[in-house]
């Protein structure tokens, strides 16, 4: 399929553990509560390996079978390599998987469904796919629960002006015009909460963050790189300034002295 922006399996495992750590377990409980009775049918939009599904399952009840969706099955098959995680009351749930592009999604993609979830998902779409997954909810009529969502707010410790410029640079990056998709980067999860609202839906939203450190200096690492990285893409006259940026927080990282707040929204829409 054309036009897939490759994400790696590799950076989505590194993640895991900080994305189950920040997601919002309030907005989950409370879409919980919204279930109707009986079998739990969660379509996971943009599933990747599963991720979103090994963390929220066991906080819902069971019987469930997850639909992960996803452009990319190298990335689905994975989600199918382990044994399937458990609902709350500790039985294994039903996992099915559907490759697909999300500018194609309707109701019928939804079918049975009792929650549509995403994570990590708003700010890599473009309008017409994130209209789409909208409209295919409104119509479905199953609460949606939307975690981690870039907002473009990044606070690094301690404090160093480049910050600021290289923020700008990624969030830019963020929304570029990629493969010809135009991404909506920060603007995914205002724009889906707007879209909610306008089809009469209630909206919860809270931000979530991740909290980089010491405590996992891969993983710190690997964001700090992918993030100036992003940003020297976008405007390549930050290549040569952000040379001696990078080698002051490598250093800084190698003492433990680094750390980063890296800021979400998580969404939970339901119809009134
Ligand atoms: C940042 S990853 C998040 C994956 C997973 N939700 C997680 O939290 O680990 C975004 C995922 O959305 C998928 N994706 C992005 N745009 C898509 C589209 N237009 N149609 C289908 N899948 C898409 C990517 O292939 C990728 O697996």
């Amino acid at each position: 399929m054309t036009g897939i922006v490759d994400v790696s399996s590799d950076w989505l495992a590194l993640r895991e553990g900080e994305d189950a750590r920040a997601r919002s377990q309030e907005l989950a409980l409370a879409a919980a509560k919204l279930l109707p009775p009986g079998p739990v049918v969660v379509h996971d939009l943009g599933s990747g390996t599963g991720s979103m599904m090994r963390w929220l399952a066991p906080l819902l009840p069971g019987p469930q079978r997850w639909v992960l969706h996803d452009w990319n099955v190298r990335l689905t098959e994975r989600a199918l390599d382990d044994a399937p995680p458990v609902d709350r009351a500790g039985l294994p749930v039903a996992v099915e998987t559907r490759s697909g592009a999300l500018a194609q999604l309707t109701a019928s993609d939804l079918d049975g469904a009792s929650l549509v979830t995403a994570s990590a998902l708003l700010d890599v779409l473009t309008a017409r796919e994130l209209h789409a997954i909208v409209d295919a909810c409104v119509d479905v009529g199953s609460p949606a629960l939307f975690a981690l969502s870039v907002t473009g707010d990044a606070e690094l410790s301690p404090y160093d002006p480049r910050d600021a410029i290289v923020g700008r640079a990624f969030n830019a990056h963020q929304r570029r015009l990629a493969d010809g998709r135009s991404l909506l980067g920060r603007y995914g999860a205002p724009i889906a909460r707007g879209l909610f609202a306008l089809a009469g839906w209630r909206v919860r939203e809270t931000t979530t963050q991740w909290h980089l450190d010491d405590r996992e200096p891969g993983l710190l690492a690997e964001w700090f790189d992918g993030w100036v990285d992003a940003a020297v893409e976008q405007t390549p006259e930050l290549r040569d300034e952000s040379a001696a940026y990078r080698r002051l927080r490598a250093a800084q990282l190698a003492r433990g002295e680094l750390s980063a707040v890296i800021r979400h929204r998580d969404l939970l829409a339901w119809p009134r």
